[in-house]
């Protein structure tokens, strides 16, 4: 795992961009996995100013990690909203080009199902961007998510319903339940980028990357991907014992 710390989110932002553009020259068909929320926003923002320099995004695929259960698309707080909004759209993806579970399905089984399927006739992905929750999610893989699981119907915990209010009108709005990848999908990936900042995430960081390899906190499975990069600002970093390895290629440092 590659540890990168960063000055601030503008900086982490151009960092896990470099990243994509990377995997984008690479292979202009990229598949790239997306996560939404706050966290990468910054990344995305950097990823839209390449386009200034003649980056094409016409041919990448976009996979979605997660999406609510019973949020309708056309609600801004949907995940298909926030892909539309933040990624699609202003990267200029083709609508058909854009793979987000099914909240709404009448058989949510089975939408997690096509969605799996969906991935696998994509070839899979190739760059899945993370981020991760203050009790160690990803995707929306709580803690006690087994390392086997695959696209499901999962139940959100208080402490991210709690967090994610601030998205809705109204705390009660949240929903209690959402499609996500599982641990076993989202490692599936060929590359892995987590991006955190803040240091209500440094927590959160510190027992992912440095803490036992445990379901009790899902984003530790990244310690066993071959390819995970892990991109955390100062504040996210405060939890850090052992740095990791500077990546000066990406404006990275140590903190020692
Ligand atoms: C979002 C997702 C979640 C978020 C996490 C952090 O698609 O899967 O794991 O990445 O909840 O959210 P923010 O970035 O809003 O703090």
């Amino acid at each position: 795992m590659d540890v990168v710390i960063v000055e601030d989110k503008e900086s982490l932002g151009r960092a896990a961009a470099a990243l994509v553009v990377d995997g984008l020259r690479a292979d202009p068909r990229l598949v790239l996995g997306v996560a939404t929320g706050s966290s990468p926003v910054t990344t995305y923002r950097a990823l839209v100013s390449t386009r200034a320099d003649g980056l094409d995004f016409s041919q990448v695929r976009c996979v979605a990690l997660d999406e609510y259960v019973g949020i309708p698309a056309s609600d801004p707080a949907s995940y298909h909203a926030f892909i539309r909004r933040e990624i699609a759209t202003p990267l200029g993806l083709r609508p058909d080009n854009v793979l987000v579970p099914d909240g709404n399905a009448a058989d949510l089984p089975a939408a997690c199902v096509a969605f799996e399927d969906g991935i696998r006739s994509l070839g899979g992905v190739g760059i899945q961007l993370l981020g991760i929750g203050r009790n160690g999610h990803v995707g929306f893989n709580e803690p006690g998510s087994p390392f086997g699981s695959r696209t499901r119907v999962a139940r959100l915990s208080e402490t991210t319903r709690a967090d994610n209010a601030r998205f809705f009108t109204r705390p009660e709005d949240v929903p209690t339940h959402c499609l996500t990848q599982g641990l076993a999908t989202i490692v599936d990936a060929a590359g892995l980028v987590l991006v955190a900042s803040g240091s209500h995430k440094a927590e959160a960081v510190a027992a992912a990357v440095e803490g036992p390899v445990t379901e009790a906190c899902p984003a530790s499975v990244l310690q066993r991907h071959p390819q995970a990069t892990v991109i955390v600002d100062r504040d996210a970093a405060a939890g850090l014992r052992r740095m990791g390895r500077p990546h000066a290629s990406l404006g990275g440092d140590w903190l020692d």
